[in-house]
């Protein structure tokens, strides 16, 4: 009897040296130490041993069991602190490497164009407006002085939602919103930034692209006014060494209208491909708010005077950065993208 416990305690160190893992470890606890363990069967079988016997044995038994307990121990905590390293070195995280480069975003041109001229109007005391995308023939054309049937609207073909709604063609309508619901409080003094649409499409046309509608009203405002307010804007968006140039021109809105023109910012006037040897690029519209779009939005153009103006924010962007083909913009490629 001695001698098969102290066998069955040398064969199970031996086993518990070979494992690698706690579940193996386990397997062996039960094998030997659990409720019909191997050393259990021994300790129980007890009763049959004669009186001499029994405290040898159940001693040897005793100690076998506190042995292997303790072996079982150890095990335990090797196979622990070796996980614990393996975990370590497999987990472990060099400080000192560099951190991944994040790549830096980009604000789109004309993101950045849009809020410069934001800036540039604000600084000169004007407020934002906004107005519809989806706007109503009648502040699109009508209340603009373009009534049904009238010419110019073949100009600014649109893409209509119902015979009545349309997708805006410029900003302008944003002047009689606005005038509507500032009346009577003057001056009215805005600016209307956004996107419009027209039935275009080429390498200086897109169906959708971005406006910048001005208009101030107040009494006795005059044309040398509008002048001074777009010479301002002109100089500081291109630079104070600008040329300025104001051309007759027509608008149903505005009379007189007058197109503006800046000397061409490729090569200063003096003639080339992207002013067409004319030296001058046209910019703007701009004029007197035509007295039947005062009177239509409920003012009395005998008191009141305005002047507006309607830029293409491509087009400023185009001659500010040196881009010659509108696309560009649209076509998100990150090469075109990363270089603002
Ligand atoms: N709405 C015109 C267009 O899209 C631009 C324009 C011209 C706006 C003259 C104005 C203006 O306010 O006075 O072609």
């Amino acid at each position: 009897m001695l001698e098969a416990i102290s066998e069955l305690k040398e064969r199970a160190i031996a086993e518990l040296s070979q494992i690698k893992d706690l579940e193996k470890l386990e397997a062996i606890r039960v094998k030997y130490l659990g409720k019909k363990g191997e050393l259990t069967q021994i300790l129980r079988g007890m009763g049959k041993l004669s009186p001499e016997e029994r405290p040898r044995v159940g001693q040897a038994a005793n100690r076998a069991r506190e042995e292997l307990e303790a072996a079982l121990q150890v095990a335990r905590r090797h196979l622990l602190e070796a996980e614990k390293e393996r975990r370590l070195k497999e987990e472990s995280l060099d400080v000192t490497l560099p951190g991944r480069p994040l790549p830096r975003g980009y604000r789109h041109p004309l993101s950045r164009v849009l809020a410069e001229l934001k800036d540039i109007f604000v600084g000169l005391g004007f407020a934002v407006a906004e107005g519809p995308e989806v706007e109503t023939d009648y502040y699109n054309f009508t209340a603009l002085n373009l009534p049904p049937e009238h010419p110019a609207r073949d100009m600014q073909d649109s893409f209509y939602i119902t015979p009545n709604v349309l997708l805006r063609t410029h900003t302008s309508p944003v002047q009689v919103r606005v005038m509507e619901a500032m009346r009577p409080h003057l001056p009215i003094r805005i600016i209307a930034p956004g996107k419009v649409y027209r039935r275009d499409d080429d390498a200086t046309h897109s169906p959708m692209f971005h406006q910048v509608e001005g208009l101030l009203v107040d009494r006795r405002v005059t044309f040398g006014d509008l002048k001074g307010i777009l010479m301002a804007f002109l100089r500081q968006f291109f630079g104070s060494g600008v040329g300025v140039r104001f051309r007759p021109s027509y608008f149903p809105f505005t009379e007189p209208s007058a197109e503006v023109d800046i000397s061409c910012v490729m090569c200063r006037g003096r003639g080339c491909r992207v002013c067409k040897q004319s030296g001058w690029l046209e910019i703007l519209g701009s004029g007197m708010v035509h007295p039947a779009v005062l009177e239509m939005a409920g003012y009395d153009p005998e008191e009141v005077s305005g002047f507006a103006f309607g830029l293409g924010v491509e087009r400023l962007a185009m001659l500010k950065y040196g881009i010659d083909d509108l696309r560009l913009f649209f076509e998100n490629d990150l090469r075109f993208l990363s270089q603002f």
